[in-house]
């Protein structure tokens, strides 16, 4: 693998998978995979479960490991081409990416969108610029519009859980939250599901949370969420603002908070969702600290989805 930013840097789904859950029996069986190698984790913004899941993935294959808080502690990065700097960026990304292409083998970055500019977040302008300039492979820790390492920990989650002997049916739910947030969690998710075939996919929301289409192709479009409940193996629960008059909340009804109510409306459906949770907003407690939550696995998968990632990273380089 030459790059893991989307699903389409990804030759075969299901062989990521698989070598991710071989990991997770045999955490240390490449460890040195990585020796002599040096990972740079770059953070643009917070992040509890990639930062740590990262690290411990990159340990496990014998890297040498630097994280840098470019929010906090790093200059401002510019990314415009042809820029005059004479505001308040400090350094071009021209300039930045190709030395850090000297000191690591893999650069992995973390950059959210601004919710204000559809047309400069959705060229993923932040993160192709560091691939265009760095020189060495580059990983996304969620970028503007995607959150691949989160997407493929959630087919890993699905399939180490799922033991029917049919095709699953997962539901993509969207839910209320405080502030606008992102679409990459719901986009990316889609994006894998479809890219993965394993699975009947419903995606429901309120009218005017239609995500970009070239995302959910391949998915069914439910208003009713009750309706698209119905039969539900999988109940993937996240909030994102709207994606057509952009960055807005337009109806934040609380109706749509996914509860033990609903549950019953499923087949036993597991209850998933990429964490941090807004408890009683996004998910009620009793999902949460029930039976049928699948939010604390599905965190601990993201060291192993990092772990298949990076030593298809290290492979192809050596
Ligand atoms: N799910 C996820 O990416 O969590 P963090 O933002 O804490 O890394």
């Amino acid at each position: 693998m030459k790059q893991f930013i989307s699903v389409q840097d990804v030759p075969d789904i299901n062989a990521l998978v698989k070598k991710a859950l071989d990991y997770k029996q045999d955490p240390l069986k490449d460890q040195l995979l990585g020796v002599g190698k040096r990972i740079g984790l770059l953070f643009l913004n917070p992040s509890l479960r990639t930062r740590l899941s990262t690290q411990i993935a990159a340990r496990n294959l014998g890297m040498e490991v630097i994280v840098f808080n470019v929010d906090k502690d790093g200059w401002a990065l510019e990314f415009e081409e042809g820029a005059i700097m004479s505001g308040n960026t400090v350094e071009h990304v021209k300039d930045a990416a190709p030395i850090l292409g000297q000191y690591f083998d893999i650069l992995c970055i973390r950059t959210f969108p601004s919710l204000k500019n559809r047309e400069d977040d959705y060229s993923e302008l932040v993160i192709q610029s560091f691939a265009a300039y760095a020189g060495i492979p580059v990983v996304s820790l969620e970028s503007a519009t995607l959150h691949p390492l989160q997407s493929l920990t959630d087919i890993i989650t699905i399939q180490e859980t799922f033991k029917d002997n049919k095709r699953p049916k997962i539901v993509l739910t969207w839910a209320p939250h405080v502030k606008p947030l992102p679409q990459c969690v719901a986009n990316s998710f889609a994006q894998w599901v479809n890219a993965w075939n394993g699975a009947d996919f419903i995606i429901t929301h309120p009218a005017d949370y239609e995500l970009a289409g070239e995302f959910t192709k391949g998915a069914t479009i439910e208003y009713n969420q009750d309706k698209a409940l119905e039969g539900a193996d999988y109940i993937y629960v996240k909030n994102w603002s709207t994606y057509t008059d952009y960055g807005k909340i337009y109806s934040n009804d609380p109706g749509w908070m996914l509860t033990e109510e609903k549950l019953q409306l499923t087949r036993f459906a597991r209850v998933m969702h990429c964490l941090p949770v807004r408890r009683n907003v996004e998910l009620s407690d009793e999902i949460l600290d029930g039976p049928s939550s699948l939010v604390t696995r599905e965190a601990g998968n993201r060291v192993w989805a990092a772990q298949a990632v990076l030593s298809e990273i290290l492979i192809d380089k050596s």
